[in-house]
């Protein structure tokens, strides 16, 4: 067995975590997220990019763990009221567990214990809570080797959540709130409170920090996706801290996953919104009568609508919602497409962005 090293409390020793090649990246990735932040401003319809963002995220946080959806399925599941998949379901979840933080956060400006319990208990769907029982250790997934143990009793799984929410609260210091984002997810992870879903609690964790320091309005910026892409570096670089108490690699990896996801997810908002113009635009040029700006925003917020969304959206009978939809297929915005006993429509270009983004 190896040896098991006590986790320490924080804050890690400045020197460890403030080092010169950090304070370098530490400039671009502020500079994008910066930008991330001014041109979320400018989209008209916020809940439309949230909705668009937060439902990739779901999706590519729940592929860390193996929860493998196609796109098509999730869209499908979400128009459609039909029993999902096991798997979809996870993906549901999560992306109701981001916005369960995300109310929190913006009702009380602050997190407690019982917010992150409530957090993992929607992602997880179960009532174990924090762990009790002994016996969670983390693991090779190909070799099966045992590569770091978390801490076992209650008692100092309690005492480390604690001083973790002391620091993910309370600035006791200068130091750039970037780099505590990364040194409080190392934390998270290395208590390990939950017998699962640690990770993408985590994740959630990392979203409503940004928002509490003001350096994000709304929830859009993930780094699930990049994390996906380096994901043995990511393990190598918990595990290395874990072992060796060598913080800089580490952080380096999570401000540059700033950076670049920054970089990638003002990409895909320009996209859309370019996209939301040019139906916009034609939507009046050919069907000008039926033309309103909530109905095209709607065709935005799922890449999948239905009679009912645009009836509830636009506050009209069912007849001329069917109607609106037909004609949106009809100029070639929408694609219709039978699922069970329900018509979905789709908006096949969106679905090209999120897919290719
Ligand atoms: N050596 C390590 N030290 C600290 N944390 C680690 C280490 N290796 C992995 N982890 C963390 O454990 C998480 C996995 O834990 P768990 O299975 O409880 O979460 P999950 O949400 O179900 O899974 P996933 O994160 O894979 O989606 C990883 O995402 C990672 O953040
Ligand atoms: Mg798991």
């Amino acid at each position: 067995m190896h040896p098991i090293k006590k986790l320490d409390k924080l804050p890690p020793k400045r020197g460890k975590v403030e080092t010169l090649e950090i304070l370098r990246q530490l400039s671009k990735s502020s500079k994008a997220l910066g930008e991330l932040k001014g041109i979320a401003k400018t989209i008209p319809n916020q809940a439309m990019l949230i909705n668009t963002v937060v439902l990739q995220e779901a999706k590519d946080s729940s592929e860390i763990e193996n929860i493998i959806t196609t796109q098509d399925e999730l869209y499908k599941a979400l128009a459609t009221c039909g029993k999902s998949p096991t798997q979809v379901k996870e993906v549901i979840n999560y992306r109701k567990a981001i916005f369960t933080g995300y109310d929190i956060i913006k009702k009380q400006g602050f997190l407690r214990l019982k917010d992150i319990e409530t957090i993992q208990k929607t992602i997880i769907e179960n009532n174990a809570g924090i762990r009790k029982l002994p016996g969670t250790v983390l693991k090779n997934d190909k070799t099966g080797e045992i590569v770091y143990t978390p801490p076992q009793e209650k008692d100092e799984i309690l005492a480390l959540l604690s001083n973790f929410l002391d620091y993910f609260n309370v600035n006791q210091d200068d130091l750039h709130p970037l780099i505590k984002l990364a040194i409080l997810h190392y934390q998270f992870e290395s208590i390990h409170p939950f017998y699962d879903g640690n990770g993408r609690t985590g994740r959630i964790l990392n979203i409503l920090y940004l928002i509490i320091n003001e350096l994000l309005d709304i929830p859009i910026l993930y780094l699930s996706s990049y994390i996906n892409q380096n994901k043995s570096e990511y393990y190598r670089l918990l595990n290395s801290v874990n072992k060796t108490d060598k913080w800089d690699e580490y952080i380096l990896y999570i401000l540059k996953a700033i950076e670049i996801t920054s970089i990638r997810t003002i990409d895909k908002i320009n996209h859309i919104n370019d996209l939301l113009n040019e139906t916009i635009k034609i939507v009046q040029e050919q069907e000008p009568k039926i033309y309103r700006k909530e109905l095209v925003e709607l065709l935005f917020e799922q890449p999948y609508s239905k009679i009912d969304f645009v009836v509830n959206k636009l506050n009209v009978e069912r007849k001329a919602g069917s109607r609106y939809l037909k004609k949106l297929e009809k100029i070639g915005i929408l694609k219709s497409q039978k699922i069970g006993r329900e018509i979905v429509y789709i908006n096949t270009k969106l679905i090209e962005i999120l897919k290719k983004h």
